[in-house]
């Protein structure tokens, strides 16, 4: 054995937040609950934490919605939805049998009192005050509906306010996405939200924050002290944020031409990584430190006027073409789509951070449907060596290093550098070091959600978007949209499905002599499977 080789009991597991977790009992109402996400994504999530036992000591979970069922006919419907759904498969019939007895099904109407009784009295029966009174409302609904429930609640003394977390019981909200359209239906939803609950009750979710890797950047960039003393202006050229997907809109054509990709991926998601990637190290690892500096640098970003959205900002929309090999109608013929939808599928933009540490530095954001493959990734793009040596000779050949985190898939992280090419000659090339989720953990990829209703249950909100947050992120968003108004997209805002997107994106790094970075698949065909 080389005196290099560690065995792995050496690497020491620091853990952290252990005790935090003590989950207490508590009962879980979803509201909404015969639509999609319920059975794609918060039955199977609940499934596996049952499966792996992290669910409290006793706890159950109510369906709420308007068409009429019973807890059998829900439980067998959520039971054939998990076999399609599930990460794990098959599903395991026992644990299955174990959690479907904690599933019940209450049919009534969101703006009705008595279904609030009802739902009181089904909270009662089951014989314990903590699964009466501890109490995790997901609102699964159409946001123009939360207002209604959360009164509602309120009314039927199902929802107590409380400012802070110190009560013996506790109720909590947690809201999906969209959270409003815009700033003012933002404010107007906090206001809603925030009538009968504190802002320490309400967790507003971004699926985003719950993928490992998303979190890892804290992690990454804040325990490891080779990186962090490399970024800033200093050593950085610009920082790549790619979400690209490889779908089209599909049968969400509705959905999409209210809010089109930069309020369905840019407001939230990209802005989400964004502010992790680049944010100031947090006083500490609490909730509120944590988020108070990522709404410091949502602030820090410089604000985008018209001339800066018309230089800053590419759009785009996708017209028909093949992705890997297979015809794709475009996005004017997808379901429910207007044909002459001005509508962007696509959403480039360069932003700059006006602070100490990012001053004068791109940080290069784009997103969309219908783009070569589905991947996520930030690119950290560091300076070029000075012009001697090498790099004289070499010129544009010899590559700057990059950092790349792969958020998804092939989730990891690769550091690109250069090294001499074997041989008598004089060559160099860059080479990289990867590290590879799978490879060091192995393959245990739990879904977002399992993390962030494991953390609404425990009454952890540094996963979830604070209310500030939210605003701050629609403020940007606004200033862009206001800009593009309803101007008519034109022809160099078309790409061709199955392409990385309108020429003008490329533009928009070109001037400053840089390009995109593609995200690399390793075994794409493997991962599409
Ligand atoms: C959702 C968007 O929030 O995120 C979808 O509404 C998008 O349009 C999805 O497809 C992407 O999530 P993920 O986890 O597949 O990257």
């Amino acid at each position: 054995m080389s005196q290099y080789y560690v065995p792995f009991e050496d690497l020491k597991v620091c853990r952290l937040g252990e005790a935090r977790r003590a989950l207490e009992p508590c009962s879980i109402v979803i509201f909404g609950a015969s639509g999609d996400l319920t059975s794609r994504k918060l039955i199977p999530a609940l499934y596996h934490l049952c499966k792996e036992k992290q669910m409290p000591p006793d706890y159950r979970i109510i369906g709420f919605a308007r068409r009429e069922k019973t807890d059998e006919s829900w439980r067998a419907e959520l039971r054939q939805a998990l076999d399609q759904f599930s990460r794990t498969k098959p599903v395991d019939g026992a644990v299955w049998n174990e959690f479907a007895q904690h599933i019940y099904y209450l049919q009534g109407d969101l703006t009705e009192p008595p279904a609030f009784k009802r739902l009181d009295e089904k909270l009662g029966s089951f014989g314990s005050e903590p699964l009466r009174r501890n109490l995790l409302f997901y609102l699964a609904t159409m946001p123009s509906q939360f207002g209604q429930a959360i009164e509602q609640l309120h009314a039927a003394g199902l929802l107590e306010k409380k400012e802070t977390n110190g009560a013996k019981t506790w109720q909590r909200i947690v809201v999906e996405k969209p959270f409003g359209h815009d700033l003012e239906s933002a404010h107007q939803l906090n206001r809603e939200l925030t009538r009968y609950a504190g802002e320490s009750q309400v967790f507003r979710i971004d699926h985003y924050l719950g993928k490992e890797t998303v979190q890892n950047i804290l992690m990454f960039r804040f325990s490891n002290s080779v990186f962090e003393r490399l970024w800033n202006r200093e050593s950085i050229d610009h920082l790549q944020i790619t979400v690209s997907e490889d779908l089209g809109v599909g049968q969400r054509g509705g959905y999409y031409e209210e809010a089109g990709a930069l309020r369905d991926m840019v407001q939230n998601h990209l802005l989400q990584v964004l502010s992790l990637i680049a944010m100031e190290p947090p006083v500490s690892l609490d909730a509120e430190s944590i988020r108070d500096e990522k709404v410091k640098l949502l602030k820090s970003i410089r604000p985008l006027t018209p001339e800066n959205v018309a230089r800053q900002v590419v759009r785009g929309q996708y017209f028909a073409g093949k992705v890997d090999g297979e015809l794709r109608v475009g996005y004017r013929q997808e379901p429910k789509v207007k044909p002459d939808s001005n509508v962007e599928t696509y959403v480039a933009l360069e932003l700059f951070v006006d602070n100490w540490r990012w001053s004068g530095i791109p940080f290069y954001l784009r997103t969309g449907k219908a783009l070569p493959l589905s991947a996520s990734e930030v690119r950290v793009q560091f300076r070029p060596t000075p012009h001697v040596l090498f790099a004289a000779e070499c010129g544009q050949d010899l590559q700057p290093n990059a950092l790349s985190l792969r958020l998804q898939p092939n989730e990891g992280i690769s550091l690109r550098f250069n090294g001499k090419v074997p041989g008598t000659s004089l060559a160099v090339r860059p080479v990289r070091m990867h590290f590879s989720y799978d490879a060091e953990f192995g393959a245990y990829t739990p879904e977002a959600y399992e993390r962030l209703l494991l953390e609404a249950m425990a009454g952890d909100a540094t996963l979830f978007i604070r209310r500030d947050e939210v605003e701050a992120a629609w403020k940007i968003i606004d200033s862009i949209r206001k800009s593009w108004d309803d101007k008519a997209l034109t022809n160099r805002e078309f790409y061709s499905a199955g392409t990385w997107g309108p020429v003008a994106a490329d533009d928009l790094l070109a001037e400053g002599g840089r390009s995109w970075r593609e995200p690399v698949i390793l075994n794409h065909k493997e991962v599409k499977k």
